[in-house]
């Protein structure tokens, strides 16, 4: 098995460009069900997730070319019509976002079924919101042997529907299904991270009649059909916030680009209150040596609040405070898996119930640690950059899913990181 080799204590100087969203990409991947015309992303980083979501649509029928996402972040998606209309366990086991297909295919074909994902490693992560909405729209649900069946014989119709919790994907699910419902739609209690303002931006690219509305609320009128269109996806803005931690916490001279600061202004937020100077340009930034001495408070939320899947890498970087710091983790229930790996490496981090408590420590020293999902796998690594000495990080499948070219990415900025 894979494992990545850190030895810490470079300053990383240079440059690193940031890839395209894979949240975003993934909900956009399943869009193509929604038409018999091409849809071509560009800027889609080529991920493990991405290659498992492009598995999942052609086990639907749907052309997924992955040559031209390796060689150019591109992908054409064009679905045939088949009479497939079945996500398999062992596809969906391998990503929950898989569950993405389920709204465009039973607004296309009138039926689905998939195969119930199970929860991870950081939460039960139930699916009872997507199907519920999509109940809503009049989609008859079973549950057998482990797959969701679900049927709406005379097509979906229009409804009013309000969430009773802030979900992205069934956000995302519900938005692809009323796209092509008889009438009209009004989602409210929606998620509106950047990820699905682009879906909805290509989703009327598509022809689509969607207006997003103040107070978390949608308007869907459902069209009879929608056609292809070409959409570059937004950067990834957990990338520029994991690299902007890296940048600060190995005190190097750091530039990231291909942001888009309207999507990070928390994030931002977050570093000026811990005192991180960084000095913004058009679609850059650059991470002047700062004094982290001071304590924060944080509470991961739904955006605009400061997000969950930053959460661990935060942990590296407020533990170099000179003072603590509080994390409480609102989203998931069990995402502090980080936490025992992080302080076997030296850090003091003290969990009770939500709330983590980051206490300052004397620096990381080099381990043998395990990853336990994508996010803890990179604050591992960020921990690695400054650890003294060697560290191993094992179970490196995770980084794979969600970091494109992570080690060649640090190692052009002075990182001695290798893959073994
Ligand atoms: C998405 C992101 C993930 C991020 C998360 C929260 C993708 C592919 N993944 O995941 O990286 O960490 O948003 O920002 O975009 N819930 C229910 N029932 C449901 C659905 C969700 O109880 O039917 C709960 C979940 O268990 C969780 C919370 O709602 O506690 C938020 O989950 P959700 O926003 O749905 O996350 P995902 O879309 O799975």
């Amino acid at each position: 098995m894979e494992k990545i080799v850190i030895i810490g204590e470079e300053p990383l100087q240079g440059t690193i460009a940031i890839s395209g969203s894979k949240n975003a990409s993934l909900p956009l991947m399943a869009a193509s069900i929604l038409t018999d015309e091409t849809i071509t992303l560009n800027n889609t980083p080529n991920l493990a997730d991405i290659h498992t979501m492009g598995s999942v649509l052609d086990s639907l029928g749907v052309n997924f070319d992955k040559t031209r996402l390796i060689d150019n972040n591109q992908i054409q998606l064009t679905y045939k019509e088949s009479n497939r209309a079945l996500a398999e366990y062992d596809l969906v086991r391998k990503m929950r976002a898989s569950i993405l297909v389920l709204g465009p295919l039973l607004a296309r074909k009138r039926e689905a079924t998939v195969s119930m994902p199970g929860g991870c490693a950081i939460g039960a992560r139930p699916v009872n919101i997507h199907v519920d909405a999509l109940a809503k729209l009049g989609g008859e649900f079973n549950l057998e042997k482990g797959y969701i069946k679900c049927e709406a014989k005379s097509g979906l119709k229009g409804a009013k529907i309000k969430l009773p919790m802030i979900s992205v994907g069934a956000t995302e699910n519900i938005i692809m299904a009323a796209t092509l419902a008889k009438g009209e739609t009004e989602i409210s209690n929606i998620a509106i991270e950047p990820e699905i303002i682009d879906l909805i931006d290509c989703l009327k690219a598509m022809g689509g009649k969607i207006e997003i509305q103040p107070d978390r609320k949608v308007l869907i009128q459902g069209v009879d059909e929608l056609h292809g269109t070409t959409h570059t996806i937004i950067p990834d803005r957990i990338e520029v916030g994991t690299y902007i931690i890296a940048g600060a916490i190995t005190k190097g001279e750091l530039e990231i680009k291909n942001i888009n600061f309207e999507h990070i202004e928390n994030l931002l937020l977050a570093f000026d209150n811990l005192g991180i100077d960084l000095l913004k340009d058009k679609d850059s930034l650059k991470i002047k040596e700062s004094n982290i001495n001071k304590s924060i408070e944080l509470d991961t939320k739904e955006y605009p609040g400061f997000p969950t899947d930053l959460q661990a890498q935060m942990m590296v970087l407020l533990s170099l405070s000179k003072n603590s710091s509080v994390i409480r983790e609102n989203i998931f229930e069990n995402r502090f898996m980080h936490v025992p790996e992080l302080n076997r490496m030296g850090a003091n981090i003290e969990i009770i119930g939500s709330q983590a408590t980051v206490k300052p420590c004397s620096g990381f020293s080099g381990a043998q640690v395990m990853a336990t999902d994508l996010r803890a796998s990179v604050s591992l690594v960020l921990a690695s950059l400054i650890a003294k000495g060697e560290t191993t990080i094992n179970r490196v499948y995770h980084l794979d899913r969600g970091y494109e070219k992570l080690e060649d990415k640090l190692a052009a900025c002075g990182a001695n990181i290798k893959r073994v």
